[in-house]
């Protein structure tokens, strides 16, 4: 049973741990063993690149061994990788997925050797053998999104004007993208039904928004296209983005149809994750005007609370067992708050807290390809 106090599980030659199972009655060794298994999605987004070191480092810093793979947005390779942990040994899992259907035999391998499994950041469906959920409140994502640009537009009950707006969704196989477009679409609602906000391409459901793997280019190429189908004697007034890479692909697509950004015709583009390229446009008003900060030195911590917690003997803190069900069961989850980021509070944020320099912020390198 994997919720009580264990050791290692299973012989791990050459790791050297010793196995909480031989403790006596009354012994509290309070040292981890053994392993945990890391497998973080891509390391194109810089988020998963300072998660991956963060989690190891509070690993390491409790006495655990990590194992680290990037799957980079590969669902074959990443399947490959947690299957080499499970068959190395590793106690624990934490799983940031890149297809949420694509895991449940791997996952079935590790739950046969008592491996527990913590799906991190996204939610990995169709299977029994995920164990807890460490997040985000992902609606409240699409919620502060959405907000931004009632904000920005300053639409109200008595807003007269239309204003065109467009939404993006992010890949269909990451369960968030529903959350995070059902957010910002529930908070349009109103003007849309009251006619204030229209949506000229009339995509208006997650499939047509969807952009693949959350790829800036093929979210610059749909932005492209909606350009030339639907604004070509139509102003565009904002954009609902859900993370910044797809973002940058939107403002690169306005720039090339001559939207001037920091202009009051540049239209509002939101985003997530504080990524540095991003936070810069917001400072220098040379692009989207928001992100939603999710603090991922939080999210790394209540997963290494987690495995500590469980090692230690005891059932890991939730707070939501009622809104993530995976198709088996609703999965014991820890939310975290997500925090809206624009210009005028970024520093206190991302800067004051430690997240990031504002030196990093500024020498940010631009996109690749
Ligand atoms: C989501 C995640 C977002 C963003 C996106 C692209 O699953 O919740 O914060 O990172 O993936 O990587």
């Amino acid at each position: 049973m994997h919720l009580s106090r264990r050791g290692l599980l299973y012989g791990t030659a050459g790791v050297g741990a010793v196995s909480l199972a031989g403790c006596g009655v009354g012994e509290s060794p309070n040292q981890l063993t053994g392993y945990t298994g890391i497998a973080m999605p891509t390391t194109t987004s810089d988020r998963w690149v300072v998660e991956g070191a963060d989690l190891e480092a509070r690993l390491k810093d409790l006495g655990y061994k990590t194992i680290l793979e990037y799957g980079e947005d590969d669902i074959p390779t990443q399947i490959q990788q947690i299957q080499a942990m499970v068959d190395k040994g590793v106690e624990f899992l934490i799983v940031g997925a890149i297809g949420n259907t694509s895991l449940g035999e791997v996952l079935g391998n590790a739950k046969d050797k008592g491996v527990t499994v913590i799906s991190y950041d996204r939610l990995i469906l169709d299977t029994p053998d995920v164990d807890y959920y460490a997040s985000f409140d992902n609606y409240q994502v699409g919620v502060l999104q959405a907000k931004h640009i009632i904000k920005q537009l300053g639409l109200s009950s008595d807003t007269t004007e239309t204003y065109n707006i467009e939404l993006f969704s992010g890949s269909l196989d990451d369960n968030n993208s529903q959350y995070f477009f059902q957010g910002g679409l529930d908070t349009l609602e109103t003007y849309i039904y009251g006619g204030s906000v229209v949506i000229p391409s009339g995509q208006t459901e997650q499939e047509p928004t969807a952009t693949e793997r959350w790829d800036r280019t093929i979210a610059r190429d749909r932005m492209a296209e909606l350009l030339d189908t639907y604004y070509k004697d139509e102003p565009l007034h904002a954009v609902l983005s859900p993370y910044d890479g797809i973002s940058r692909g939107i403002v690169e697509a306005l720039v090339e149809a001559d939207y001037e950004p920091g202009t009051a015709d540049f239209p509002v583009v939101t985003g997530q994750d504080a990524e540095l390229l991003s936070l810069k446009a917001i400072k220098n008003n040379t692009g989207q005007t928001e992100t939603v900060f999710k603090d991922t030195r939080l999210l790394a911590g209540v997963a290494v609370e987690m495995v500590k917690t469980i090692v230690d003997g005891s059932t890991p803190e939730v707070n939501d067992r009622g809104t993530y069900d995976n198709g088996f069961k609703f999965i014991p989850s820890f939310l975290l708050p997500p925090v809206d980021v624009t210009v005028e509070n970024y520093q206190e944020v991302v800067v004051d807290s430690g997240y990031v320099t504002e030196d990093a912020i500024d020498n940010a390198p631009p996109d690749e390809g």
